[in-house]
């Protein structure tokens, strides 16, 4: 996607007038020739993350098989299959941070005789390992998703990554293939990805990344699995700007021990991790600069593309954006580790406006987390005791579901700015996609609260002048379902001739080309 932007009118009118301006109409453009194929967009690119955190997992996806909640051998019954309809495709657990103190051995055999331990990052509170590794594939089994284990190089050994790795995948007749058995799992299982390390800059170590590097290469030599069953391997990189850690990683590290480096980036309102913005009631100018700070990752990509396309010019590695997504200030009364936020129309158009630009870098990005499915920042579903909401980014999640897997078509997009002081973002982000069903499909997003866009699409290659799909809006910016009012924002049908297709400011729209 190119996008084409009025900037130079942009910044002429900025000096002239007041921050917010009055309503008017972004006239767009967007021109897709459906003969041309890009990348194919990887599903795993709309993975989730699951950690031990906050009500993360505990609680919001399990509950234990005697609890009054409705579940499936402890699973919660509505979370499972709201996140079933959503289709996730790969779970990474246990951590981010907890992973780097995490040691697996205490998740495994009778729940009431594993160690309770304390979680240390995250609100101090009692771990009692109820969940753990049998517990972890039981629940990708009951979503239909891949697993995406993350191993602990922070304090853990290269013997213990190496026996987690037999205990999980080993078809022979050892010791560690016999406990897992004992345990009641006769058969290995498959898992798509295994992280080696977590934030090794940071929580994962406080480590340079030449001596990550070393210490990669020795846990990866020790982890073994059958012919054919190994994970993708996947390093520890860095966040945000920075590009040294995907550098000396891929300079560093053979390419039949790595697969891919993660990399990481928080959206954060105002830029400042000790207040970082609240999740509701916030101004348009906070509004403003969500969107452009969450916009900010397409050059982050961009960047560590261009280091990759150096030192890994037959682009073996891919480029996993791990943790992602909004991180707002605590909830007032609650527990401020546990990273409880609410979730608005705003966070809507942050999941759509970052699919938008994940799908722009498919070749490379073909992973990516948001940071949290359940209860934690920018989650999927919020649980309170038995009830449960959908989050705007859910449906977000749903509308998007069809680019799954499907093959991109670069399209080129002339927009006008959403501007504000001296920044600016494109008023209109979009992307086009053959679906796995043969279908074109258009994703648009709308980033400006106050202006709607009008959006002419120029198609080539392909017979169709409507379209029809659901549209997400809602009055205000931080509209939001809450546990009395769960039903007040979803997706509504919506259809367009497609030279004349109204975005209402702030809005997400998806489509099939008709
Ligand atoms: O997602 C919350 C935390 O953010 C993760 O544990 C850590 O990896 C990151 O700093």
């Amino acid at each position: 996607m190119k996008a084409i932007c009025t900037k130079f009118l942009g910044l002429a009118l900025l000096t002239a007038l007041p921050a917010t301006l009055p309503a008017a109409t972004h006239e767009v453009t967007v021109s897709i020739d459906a003969a041309q194929t890009g990348p194919v967009i990887d599903k795993d690119v709309y993975g989730q993350f699951a950690e031990h955190l906050g009500h993360g997992i505990y609680e919001g996806i399990w509950v234990g098989e005697d609890s009054a909640i409705p579940n499936t051998r402890g699973f919660r019954n509505d979370v499972v299959e709201a996140l079933r309809a959503i289709r996730v495709p790969v779970v990474r657990w246990p951590g981010g941070c907890f992973a780097d103190e995490y040691h697996w051995r205490d998740g495994i055999g009778p729940r009431d005789q594993r160690p309770v331990k304390v979680n240390t990052h995250w609100g101090g509170v009692e771990e009692t390992n109820a969940f753990g590794t049998h517990e972890f594939f039981e629940l990708v089994d009951l979503l239909g998703a891949d697993a995406y284990v993350n191993g602990n190089i922070g304090s853990g050994t290269v013997r213990e990554m190496a026996e987690w790795m037999e205990y999980m995948t080993s078809d022979k007749n050892s010791t560690l293939a016999n406990e897992r058995r004992k345990n009641g799992r006769d058969e290995p299982w498959e898992i798509a990805y295994f992280g080696i390390g977590n934030e090794t800059w940071g929580c994962g170590g406080n480590m340079r990344p030449e001596y990550y590097a070393d210490l990669y290469n020795q846990y990866a030599t020790f982890l073994k699995a059958p012919p054919g069953k190994r994970p993708k391997l996947v390093a520890s990189g860095i966040h945000g700007e920075i590009t040294e850690w995907t550098d000396i990683l891929s300079r560093n590290v053979s390419h039949d021990r790595m697969d891919g480096i993660s990399h990481h980036y928080y959206t954060i309102p105002s830029g400042n991790w000790e207040k970082k913005g609240a999740s509701t009631g916030f101004e348009e100018s906070e509004w403003f600069s969500t969107m452009e700070r969450a916009y900010r990752i397409d050059e982050y990509i961009r960047v560590n593309l261009e280091v990759l396309r150096k030192n890994d010019p037959d682009e073996e590695f891919g480029f996993y954006i791990d943790e992602w997504g909004t991180w707002y200030d605590p909830e007032p009364g609650r527990e401020p580790g546990f990273l409880y936020q609410q979730n608005t129309l705003r966070d809507a158009l942050i999941a759509a406006l970052s699919f938008n630009i994940f799908h722009e870098h498919a070749r490379r990005v073909t992973m990516t987390n948001i940071a949290q499915m359940v209860n934690v920042l920018q989650a999927m579903i919020l649980t309170d005791k038995e009830k449960m909401v959908l989050t705007p980014t859910y449906h977000v999640y749903g509308m998007y579901k069809v680019f799954q897997d499907a093959t991109s078509i670069p399209l080129e997009v002339r927009t006008g700015r959403y501007s504000m002081g001296e920044l600016s973002v494109p008023a209109v982000t979009a992307s086009a996609a053959r679906g796995t069903d043969g279908k074109l499909y258009l994703a648009l997003a709308n980033l400006d609260p106050q202006n709607e866009a009008v959006v002419t699409v120029r198609l080539e290659g392909a017979d169709a002048d409507a379209a029809a799909g659901q549209l997400l809006t809602a009055a205000a910016m931080d509209a939001r379902n809450t546990f009395d009012e769960p039903e007040a924002l979803h997706p509504v049908a919506f259809e367009a001739d497609l030279d004349e297709i109204e975005l209402p400011p702030k809005s997400v729209v998806v489509v099939e080309l008709q």
